[in-house]
Parts: C-alpha cells; sequence; structure tokens
C-alpha cells in the first residue's frame, strides 16, 4: 500500500509518499520538506502565527511535489499529524488532509507526532526492531524516555521538567549569538575545536538522580550566566565560542547517554531507539554507541538516517501504516498528545 502523509505540526511543512511492501518494507518514494528556518531565525525560535501562515501558503506545493516526485502513485490512506505540536500549525495541516481525503475518496488517521519520530526507526531498516524497546525522543519540544513493548504499546518513563534538549540548544546558540537552529551550529562550532584552554564546566543537571526525568533550564542560565561575566573581547574569540558550545553538546550528551542507559538497564530491554532532530547529532550517535560498547551492554542501538531524525512526513507515512485500523470521523488537533495517552 501507498500512504501520503503530512506534517505541520511546528516549523516544517512536509509531505511525503511512502510504499509499504508486503514483507513489511518501506521504500520512500517522496520525502518533501519545505523549511521555514530562514524566516524564524530573526526571532530565534519558532512565531506560531507565522507558521501557520506558512503552513497555508506551501502546503499545496509541497503535497503536489511530494506526489509528483513519487510518480503520481495511486494512494490508499493518508496520514496527518494531529498532536502534539503548534495548535493553529496543526489544525492546517489536519483541515488539509480532510479536504484532500475526500476529493480523493480516501480514508485519513491522525498521527502522534512522537510515534511518529520513533517510527521512523523502521523505515530504512531491513532488521525489524527489537522489543522491550527503550526510546529517546529528543527534539526541540520533547524529550522523553519511553518503554516500548511493541508497536503502540508505548510508556513514558521520564521526560524534561523544563526545557527540551532541542530546545536548550536553541537557547543556548541565542545566547551566544550563533542563529537558529542551535543544534547543528552549536555542534558545526564545537568540531572547530582544537584545544580546551579555557576549561568551561557547566552543571549536568539531574545527571546523578535515580529518576528518569531531565531538567535543561539550568543549563541555559549557567550559560548565560558566563557569557555575561566575560569580556567583550573573549565573547567575540572564537577561542571561547568553541569551547562554550563544545561544553554546551558534551553535557547535553552526558545527561542523555546517562539517563537513558540507566533506564535500559533497569528494563532490562534489547534495543535503544534513538528519535527527534537532536538524534541527528554526530557525537551524540557516537557517543552512544561507545558508551554501550564500554559498558559491555547487550543492547542493539538503532539509529534513523539523520534527514529522518528531524521533522518529515515519511515517518507520518510509516506511522499510518500501523494506524490504518483506526476509523476516525473527527480529526482534532492536540497540542499537547501524549503517546501513551489517548487520541
Ligand atoms: O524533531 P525536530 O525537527 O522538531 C521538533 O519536533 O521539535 O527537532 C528540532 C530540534 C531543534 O531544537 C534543533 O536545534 C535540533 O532538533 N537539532 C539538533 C541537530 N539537528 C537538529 N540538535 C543537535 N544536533 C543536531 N545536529
Ligand atoms: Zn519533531
Amino acid at each position: 500500500m501507498r500512504i501520503l502523509g503530512i506534517e505541520t505540526s511546528c516549523d516544517d511543512t512536509c509531505a511525503a509518499v511512502v510504499e509499504i511492501k508486503r514483507n513489511r518494507d518501506f521504500k520512500i518514494l517522496s520525502n518533501v520538506v519545505s523549511s521555514q528556518v530562514k524566516l524564524h531565525a530573526k526571532y530565534g525560535g519558532v512565531f506560531p502565527s507565522l507558521a501557520k501562515r506558512e503552513h497555508q501558503k506551501n502546503l499545496p506545493f509541497v503535497v503536489k511535489k511530494a506526489l509528483s516526485k513519487a510518480k503520481n502513485p495511486k494512494i490508499d490512506l493518508i496520514a496527518v499529524t494531529s498532536g502534539p505540536g503548534l495548535e493553529p500549525c496543526l489544525w492546517t495541516g489536519i483541515n488539509f488532509a480532510k479536504d484532500l481525503a475526500e476529493k480523493m475518496k480516501l480514508p485519513v488517521v491522525p498521527i502522534n507526532h512522537i510515534e511518529a519520530h520513533i517510527l521512523a526507526n523502521i523505515i530504512d531498516k531491513k532488521s525489524k526492531l527489537h522489543f522491550p524497546a527503550l526510546c529517546l525522543v529528543v527534539s526541540g519540544g520533547h524529550t522523553q524516555i519511553i518503554l516500548m513493548k511493541g508497536i503502540s504499546q508505548y510508556k513514558i518513563l521520564g521526560e524534561t521538567r523544563d526545557d527540551a534538549a532541542g530546545e536548550c540548544f536553541d537557547k543556548t546558540a541565542r545566547i551566544l549569538g550563533l542563529g537558529y537552529p542551535g543544534g547543528p551550529i552549536i555542534s558545526k562550532t564545537a568540531k572547530k575545536l582544537k584545544k580546551r584552554e579555557m576549561k568551561i564546566i557547566l552543571p549536568r543537571p539531574m545527571i546523578h538522580q535515580k529518576n528518569y526525568d531531565f531538567s535543561f533550564s539550568g543549563l541555559k542560565t549557567a550559560v548565560l550566566y558566563d557569557f555575561k561575566k566575560r569580556s567583550l573581547k573573549t565573547k567575540k574569540s572564537q577561542q571561547y565560542i568553541q569551547e562554550m558550545c563544545a561544553e554546551i553538546q558534551q553535557t547535553i550528551i552526558d545527561v542523555l547517554i546517562k539517563k537513558t542507559l540507566k533506564a535500559a538497564r533497569d528494563y532490562k530491554v534489547k534495543s535503544v531507539i534513538l528519535s527527534g532532530g537532536v538524534a541527528a547529532n554526530n557525537e551524540l550517535r557516537k557517543q552512544f554507541q561507545s558508551a554501550i560498547k564500554n559498558q559491555h551492554l547487550k543492547i542493539i542501538i538503532s539509529l534513523p538516517a539523520k534527514n529522518l531524525c528531524t521533522d518529515n512526513a515519511a515517518m507520518v507515512a510509516a506511522a499510518g501504516f500501523f494506524n490504518q485500523q483506526k476509523h476516525w470521523k473527527e480529526i482534532k488537533a492536540n497540542a499537547n498528545l501524549k503517546i501513551d495517552g489517548k487520541l
């Protein structure tokens, strides 16, 4: 079957066509992402009403492009993100999907954005996922540790009490005057660092606590204080900026790995599944793999392709496959939709 996925929960307008073969092989026929990054960069974050307007403007073209890139195949189902996310943006996608479904006489299913991020791991994997699994979802809006006993069986074990990991990257990059989105910029800047000379050390919030929760707002404040106390000359120096970026990235990585692997051990899982925009971070991917090896853990790590970590509609289409049996008459946006709650 072929599924058209539509994703507009934040600042990317996305549409994709995914084909699912009988043996459950997922093949991406098209995956179109129209980013609003340039527009929101001015504000250092996403401006919801502006994002909604852009989605409305872009969606017809993005969907058309996704269909034509896939060579206009027969579509069997439309899958659309219904939450969590920015409510005005979610409604734009839902209304568009419903209209299109009526025109094309197709069923439409609502998709949980977090589940879609997790299921991105299924798309380009020849092997199937190994359960029980522990999912770390790290994006601009979420940082959650989720126990996954199987497809559609999720339990949130812990989450951030304040800022998400991606949000922390974005906000600290803004403090340093580096632009938006912060994650890729901080990662690129940190890579340029040759030697640590200033020995900047940031706090690792909640790293030793027994729970699986996170807190990143203190880290942002620590960066702000450090930045404020520096001289103008230091603030502008490459050494300071690069060293600060390296330390921000390492702090976030340390906390994420420590907490995730603790949960993985406690719940004796077979695999750890990474997802969300922050999972595109090279250092995080590398260090997760070495931590599992160094700690002699018999855990398989699953990392989606980088373009499937950040927001996209191929993951929404894939999630549509596993939610196709649901018959939805009334699809509503739910900005705070939980993965282990009811849709
Ligand atoms: O999953 P995503 O595209 O959108 C949400 O659902 O929020 O995640 C976006 C977040 C942003 O905060 C961005 O800074 C972060 O993911 N991000 C990264 C990287 N690429 C994107 N963070 C760290 N390293 C990266 N390479
Ligand atoms: Zn996302």
